[in-house]
């Protein structure tokens, strides 16, 4: 049987590489690095040919924002994996997989783009298409944790997922359209709890409605803010004992939680173009400046429920010091069950929803997550 062949658009990005990285090490597949560069990606090119054997790797100029470009570089391709930070090219990219005929896959956190491509289901559908969005850590683990932990129960009645985010933002390059993506992004995201039966929109974006949550590992306790992700939404209906659920975001610094991200969020909505760059500059600025050790990333269920008869606890810490790794390793632990055919099936889908829980949850740790389980 051919070797499968995947695209990575973005595949020399600091996502894009490890998850190449961690490809060539887990699977036979055969890998296209793409972007808007050549030369960045022949020179990862050359790297990873030299570092796995096969010449499994090589590289192609594609833009997200050109259709063409990308339809040149989809043929011959069984799934593109966009690690770009192209959101806002989402359709070009998805209306171009289905036109090519290929599987699609992506990682951003994005509202507009996951909602976007849930309004082509159909057209995903019938085209026998499998598409897999909102991949890697956040987006992509909080709902699939629940459902790791809700095997425990006979009644799952309460399961909060927190995260923590602590990076060494001063020794990152990270580029510009990243950065403004992802602090558009935090500074208006949706901000639902499910509380009482019904997802409830928390007050002034979640900051009246945090939680502390003990993620332990030199962190301690942190205070973390309701963020909607659309794989929690499907998440009371698949477990209608649950009274509580949801999934909140833990801080960077208080300099960017309590004064960039609000004001961020004021102006952008104030003047969308004008107030794009100086935003993202002073959150680069607030990143770099502010974050202090520890660093590490970590996400963390706490759940309740019956057992029995019995009530019962269980809560697992996923810890891994580099946010990258973990941002990689999941999407890689979702493509081993992609590329051996066992959950790819026509059709839009959450990777938290899509994955096997168990599976992916020793697959992560065999690459290097640390799993901490415990219980009552
Ligand atoms: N789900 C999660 O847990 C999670 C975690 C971390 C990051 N992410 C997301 O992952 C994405 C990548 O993040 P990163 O930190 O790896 O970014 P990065 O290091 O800045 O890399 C971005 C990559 O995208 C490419 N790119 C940008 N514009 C492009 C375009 N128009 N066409 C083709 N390629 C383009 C860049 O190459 P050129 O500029 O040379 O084209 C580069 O290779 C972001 O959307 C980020 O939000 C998700």
């Amino acid at each position: 049987m051919n070797n499968k062949k995947l695209l990575i658009l973005g595949g020399y990005g600091n996502t894009g590489r490890l998850i190449a990285r961690l490809l060539l090490q887990e699977t036979n597949a055969e890998l296209i690095l793409a972007g808007r560069s050549i030369t960045k990606a022949e020179d990862l090119v050359r790297q990873l040919n030299g570092d796995f054997e096969g010449n499994r790797v090589t590289g192609i100029h594609s833009d997200a924002s050109d259709a063409e470009s990308l339809k040149q570089a989809f043929h011959g391709v069984d799934l593109v994996l966009v690690a770009s930070s192209t959101a806002i090219y989402a359709e070009c990219v998805a209306v171009a997989a289905l036109e090519v005929g290929i599987d699609y896959m992506d990682i951003q956190y994005s509202t507009e783009k996951t909602s976007l491509l849930k309004s082509m289901t159909s057209e995903i559908e019938k085209s026998g298409r499998c598409f897999i969005t909102d991949g890697g850590f956040h987006p992509g683990l909080p709902a699939a944790l629940v459902h790791y932990v809700a095997q425990h129960y006979d009644k799952l009645e309460k399961a909060l997922v927190g995260s923590v985010i602590k990076v060494n933002w001063a020794g990152l390059s990270v580029t510009e359209s990243t950065a403004y993506e992802f602090m558009s992004e935090l500074a208006d995201y949706e901000s639902l709890v499910y509380k009482k039966g019904k997802w409830q929109k928390a007050r002034f974006q979640g900051m009246l409605d945090f939680i502390t949550m003990d993620f332990g590992r030199g962190f301690g306790r942190q205070y973390a803010v309701p963020m909607f992700l659309e794989e929690m939404r499907s998440i009371p209906e698949t477990y209608p004992s649950l009274s509580e659920t949801g999934f909140y975001v833990g801080g960077f610094n208080w300099f960017v939680d309590w004064l960039v991200f609000p004001l961020a969020a004021i102006l952008l909505k104030l003047f969308p173009r004008r107030a794009a760059k100086p935003t993202t500059r002073l959150m680069s600025w607030g990143l770099k400046t502010f974050s202090k050790p520890p660093y590490g990333t970590l996400l963390r269920v706490e759940s309740a429920g019956t057992k029995d008869g019995r009530p019962i606890t269980k809560d697992v810490t996923l810890y891994h010091e580099d946010g990258y790794m973990f941002t990689a390793i999941p999407v890689v632990a979702c493509l081993l069950q992609y590329l051996d055919g066992s959950i790819r099936k026509p059709g839009f889908w959450t990777q938290a929803n899509i994955v096997e829980p168990n599976r992916l949850m020793d697959d992560m740790e065999r690459m290097g997550v640390d799993v901490t389980s415990q219980g009552q």
